[in-house]
């Protein structure tokens, strides 16, 4: 039996380190060494194509190896019997908080702009707003988001957030569910998106909802790029409704050189990077769900497939 790695992410020599270091007497392989389809039980993996693993009638377990498993849950092709399991990390939790911050602030003390005003050399002062002034609302405050919106409650901002419940009791506002959506929205200056890309997500930072953020709101999107209507972000930065945005993910990766979003004076694009998993850190999670698949014994964060997270 082997570790399978589906993937071509550039650094894959560091996650077959990362994983020999953790336990030496385990294989670990990439797909293309596989000499008999019918051994493969444990496999990780991010974006294959979709219906590949009907070739691999034996496996048991598929771990995305990043946080989002859409990938996965939107294979209609994937068998049923497969458990879906995914890395649940504070390294990459600290991570997103860290660019978060860093999005916030530039946009509080204007660095871009004054970056763009030194290429001219115009000296001009510009009033900055606060920490104490922002109202952040953070839309899924699962793993990663409650940890930004608890980091971000303690840094000084005002923090709400909404989920799909209403979960346990959190230092920072929370409200949950489609009525309160309004509420929650009527209420942020900088909305954060950290929700997983659902059949009830898709789409969810559209005209209506954005429209429903007060006039010179701040989207920053890191969840996935299908959950932003593109045409409806540029209008209602055009028409000014929006101050700006600054986003992470894209309907499609990399984003096309024609995106209208690449020249857009009042959007910020970075390239899908607001975290990227460590290895080192998550090898150990990997290893106890391959050891726990071998013994048929139940996996850790593991995925609800029909939830879709
Ligand atoms: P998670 O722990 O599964 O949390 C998901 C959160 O979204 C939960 O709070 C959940 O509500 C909420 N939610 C799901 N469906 C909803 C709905 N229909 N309405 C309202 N709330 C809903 O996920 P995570 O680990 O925090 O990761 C979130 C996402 O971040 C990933 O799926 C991925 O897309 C993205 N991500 C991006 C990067 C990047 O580099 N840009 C890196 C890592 C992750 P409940 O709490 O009520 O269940
Ligand atoms: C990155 O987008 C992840 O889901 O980990």
């Amino acid at each position: 039996m082997a570790i399978v790695i589906f993937s071509d992410i550039e650094n894959i020599d560091q996650w077959i380190d990362a994983l020999k270091k953790e336990d030496p007497s385990v294989d670990v392989i990439h797909r293309e060494e596989i000499k008999d389809n019918t051994f493969v039980e444990f496999a990780l993996t991010w974006n294959y194509p979709h219906g590949l693993f009907r070739e691999y009638p034996s496996v048991k377990t598929i771990m995305s190896m990043g946080a989002g498993v859409d990938h996965l849950v939107n294979d209609p092709l994937l068998p049923e019997n497969i458990n879906i399991v995914r890395i649940i990390d504070p390294t990459l939790s600290q991570d997103m908080f860290e660019f978060t911050l860093a999005v916030i602030m530039n946009r509080l003390r204007m660095l871009t702009h004054f970056h763009e005003n030194q290429r001219q050399k115009i000296w001009k002062r510009k009033r900055y707003r606060r920490i104490s002034d922002i109202s952040i609302g953070v839309m899924g405050t699962g793993v990663i988001g409650n940890h930004i919106a608890t980091q971000l409650h303690k840094t000084g901002f005002r923090v709400s957030g909404w989920s799909r419940t209403r979960g346990g009791s959190v230092p920072y506002n929370k409200l949950h569910g489609p009525f309160q959506l309004d509420d929650f929205l009527r209420n942020t200056d900088i909305l954060i998106c950290l929700l997983p890309l659902t059949p009830a997500t898709e789409g969810i930072l559209n005209r209506k909802n954005l429209e429903t953020l007060p006039h010179g709101s701040w989207l920053i999107n890191l969840g996935r790029g299908g959950h932003l209507v593109d045409g409806d972000l540029i209008e209602l930065l055009d028409s000014n409704h929006l101050a700006g945005a600054s986003l992470d993910v894209f309907r499609e990766e990399p984003l096309p050189a024609d995106h209208p979003f690449w020249s857009h004076p009042d959007i910020n694009i970075t390239p899908h990077i607001a975290s990227l998993p460590d290895p080192w850190s998550v090898a150990p999670q990997i290893m106890e769900n391959y050891r726990r698949t071998l013994d048929n014994r139940p996996l850790i964060n593991v995925v609800d497939r029909k939830r879709g997270y």
